[in-house]
């Protein structure tokens, strides 16, 4: 069942929050402001309701947070792309630099901004959320058609379908940057959250984040999810690639032989366990190093640093300048289609 309801006004414009509910009373909530994931509410092992989604109660604060991309749809282009700048059919763009000499998540204005065109899918039960993307708008070529369908099904999975066409030729690179904390949004620091990564290599960069170009192998490393592995067990460690990040803030390369199974993670205290799958070739976890925020989050909580993580499915960081990586480029006319889905359940 999808629900509607007023979430807040900005610039004389509704806000709108659609609660998606499933048969078991569960329920996921979407703002048509970024296609926020503002709330996923699912059973603990006790059966109580736990919002497992860090966010906020008004507009406001959604924008006072705004470089957390808090939950939005993330476009054009998700992650970095080094200097700014990429080379198409001969052409070369410069987009924003809003990361240091960078470009991070699409710019300035990017998706995680607009006030997006939604549809209620009763049948499905969830909703599309249409976009259009004018040719050069962030400098990107193309004018673009952005559809995002959030559907939460019965047995609380939700699973973020992503389609696009473009009139030329172009760069997409789509994401979205939810924070989870599986002992639920106001319950502090994720370090003793248990992880498993589908992956045998990760992406080491540079001090600004951007990948050197080699896949260096988990193995050895804190970067080895293979196994269960709490979140802290990094975080305190005096690995290089921690240090300079300050944190996980890195690009899994998924391992595609168990199909499109990305990562596991749960939290004892609730018990309540997510597994990602995608068809991307990468995972970027981030453990929410920079949330530094100093205003109230949902029921009236502050957030503090490392108290959410992200699993943002998406092609490898600065991809389009590093050829011998899968290339985000979406020909004229062809159809981009990519399915991103995180499956709750309960370990007892
Ligand atoms: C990036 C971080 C960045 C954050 C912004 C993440 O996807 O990997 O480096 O600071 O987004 O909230």
């Amino acid at each position: 069942m999808v629900e509607v309801q007023k979430f807040d006004t900005l610039n004389d414009e509704d806000i709108n929050l659609y609660r998606i509910s499933n048969k078991t009373g569960a329920y996921v909530e979407i703002l048509n402001y970024g296609g926020i994931i503002k709330s996923i509410c699912i059973p603990d092992k006790n059966g109580m309701l736990v919002d497992v989604i860090i966010g906020f109660e008004n507009i406001n604060n959604y924008i006072k947070a705004e470089r957390g991309y808090f939950g939005a749809i993330v476009g054009r282009y998700a992650n970095r792309i080094k200097n700014a700048t990429f080379t198409l059919n001969n052409e070369t763009y410069q987009l924003a630099k809003n990361d240091g000499n960078n470009h991070l998540h699409g710019g300035y204005n990017g998706f995680d901004k607009r006030i997006w065109e939604v549809e209620i899918l009763e049948q499905e039960n969830g909703i599309r959320l249409g976009l259009l993307s004018k040719h050069m708008d962030e400098n990107y070529p193309g004018n673009l058609n952005v559809s995002v369908k959030y559907i939460f099904d019965d047995m609380n999975s939700l699973t973020i379908h992503y389609e696009a066409w473009s009139d030329a030729d172009t760069i997409l690179n789509l994401t979205n940057h939810a924070y989870f904390n599986l002992g639920g949004h106001n319950s502090g620091h994720i370090g003793n959250t248990l992880l498993k990564i589908n992956a045998d290599g990760y992406l080491p960069t540079d001090n600004e984040l951007i990948p050197l170009g080699n896949i260096a192998k988990v193995e050895g490393t804190v970067f080895d999810f293979r196994n269960y592995r709490r979140i802290c067990e990094g975080l305190d460690s005096y690995d290089p690639q921690i240090l300079l990040a300050k944190g996980y803030d890195h690009n899994f390369v998924l391992d595609k032989n168990q199909g499109n199974y990305a990562a596991s993670c749960y939290c004892e205290e609730t018990g309540i366990k997510m597994d990602c799958f995608t068809d991307m070739p990468g995972l970027q976890l981030y453990t929410g190093n920079f949330i530094d925020i100093d205003f109230y989050g949902k029921e009236s909580y502050v957030y503090k640093r490392q108290e959410g993580f992200c699993l943002e499915t998406q092609y490898f960081p600065n991809s389009i300048n590093n050829p011998e990586w899968l290339q985000p480029i979406l020909g004229k006319n062809e159809k981009y289609d990519s399915i991103t889905s995180y499956a709750f359940s309960i370990i007892q």
